[in-house]
């Protein structure tokens, strides 16, 4: 027995120099020192032996394993070693290499107007309302008291969706964000219909027209719309409320001036400039010379509006106006051609 652990030591230390890389050793492992490996198969017999050979037997046995574990473990390290040393020169990690910039995502300019508006008339009590961006054209159009014939109204300048035409009520793609007056006062006037609460509310979203897309016309553009409804609302509080955005927005020193327009769904309707910021009214290009820009539209609410909503003219009054973030987006950072907010260029967005 003790020529048969010689025999399995020398045959071990010869298959190990051959022993080259990570899984010929873990195969030479389970081989010699594994479960069913002759060395084990010795230990298993010692049982079976004379009570005087299993001393010498024992020792022996002991030794042999030690011997082959330890020059398992040198070989393994030498193994490693040479991996390392063969994967630095192949591979050639250049530690002094600069990492790459992490690029972090940020808000799109439009959002952060967007959110500007929101703050400003959350602070004066105005709620934010989400109204639907496929209309009828109904809501669009119908009840927000526009003549049948108007040149809005026409196929030209509205996405109208296919396969959904009714002759006099086709679906279409909201072309302001006005439809949403009518659905929030109809909304308002359905829970109690004989005295509908009051109304503070925007409404800001997405529109579409099938424009000639140009520098200054996009086929699709954002705006906020505020619609206000009650007992006692008059002219006075439209120009105060807007007056006031207008100083929140642009500065406390803006002046605003309200100029006549005309809208089919107020009456009277306004257009509201402010002072050109950039020359502060001396007349640059920015203004095209006239000292002022042109930001929102507005009105008070016209009487077959409210009626459309549910809420009785002879009762309430309300105002309404409409602006573009869009418009005043550009105003604020000279930005010189709409097409480039939704063109999803990073290079244009990056600036912001
Ligand atoms: N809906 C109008 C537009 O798209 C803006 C507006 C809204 C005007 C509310 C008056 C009142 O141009």
């Amino acid at each position: 027995m003790l020529n048969q652990l010689e025999e399995i030591e020398q045959a071990a230390l010869v298959a190990l120099d051959e022993v080259e890389d990570e899984q010929a050793m873990e195969q030479w492992r389970v081989a010699n020192l594994g479960r069913s490996s002759p060395l084990m198969a010795v230990f298993d017999q010692m049982r079976d032996l004379p009570k005087d050979e299993r001393p010498a037997i024992g020792r022996r046995s002991n030794e042999v394993k030690q011997k082959l574990e330890k020059k398992h473990s040198e070989k393994a390290d030498l193994i490693n070693q040479l991996a390392l040393q063969k994967s630095l020169e192949t591979e050639r990690l250049d530690v002094t290499m600069p990492g790459r910039p992490v690029s972090l995502g940020r808000l799109h300019p439009i959002t952060t107007t967007m959110r500007q508006i929101y703050r400003i008339f959350a602070e004066m009590g105005f709620q934010i309302y989400q109204s639907r961006d496929v209309e009828t054209d109904e809501y669009n159009f119908q009840l927000l008291n526009f003549p049948p014939h108007h040149p809005a109204r026409e196929m030209q300048d509205s996405f109208y969706i296919a396969g959904h035409y009714e002759e006099d009520n086709p679906v279409l793609l909201r072309t302001h964000t006005s439809p949403g007056q009518i659905h929030k006062m109809r909304e308002h006037s359905a829970i109690n219909p004989k005295d509908p609460p009051e109304i503070r509310i925007i409404l800001p979203g997405m529109c579409y027209r099938h424009e000639q897309i140009s520098a200054r016309a996009e086929s699709q553009f954002t705006q906020v719309e505020g619609l206000a409804v009650g007992k006692q609302i008059t002219f006075s509080d439209l120009k105060g409320t807007l007056s006031d955005f207008n100083k929140r927005m642009f500065g406390q020193n803006v002046r605003s001036r309200f100029r006549a327009s005309h809208f089919p769904f107020t009456e009277p309707s306004a257009e509201v400039d402010i002072e050109c910021f950039v020359c502060g009214g001396e007349g640059c290009p920015v203004c095209k010379r006239t000292g002022w820009l042109e930001i929102l539209g507005c009105g008070m609410v016209h009487p077959i509006v409210l009626q459309n909503g549910g809420y009785d003219p002879n009762i309430y009054t309300g105002f309404a106006f409409g602006m573009g973030p869009e418009r005043i987006t550009m105003l604020r950072h000279r930005v010189e051609d709409i097409r480039y907010f939704w063109a999803n260029d990073v290079r244009f967005l990056e600036q912001f």
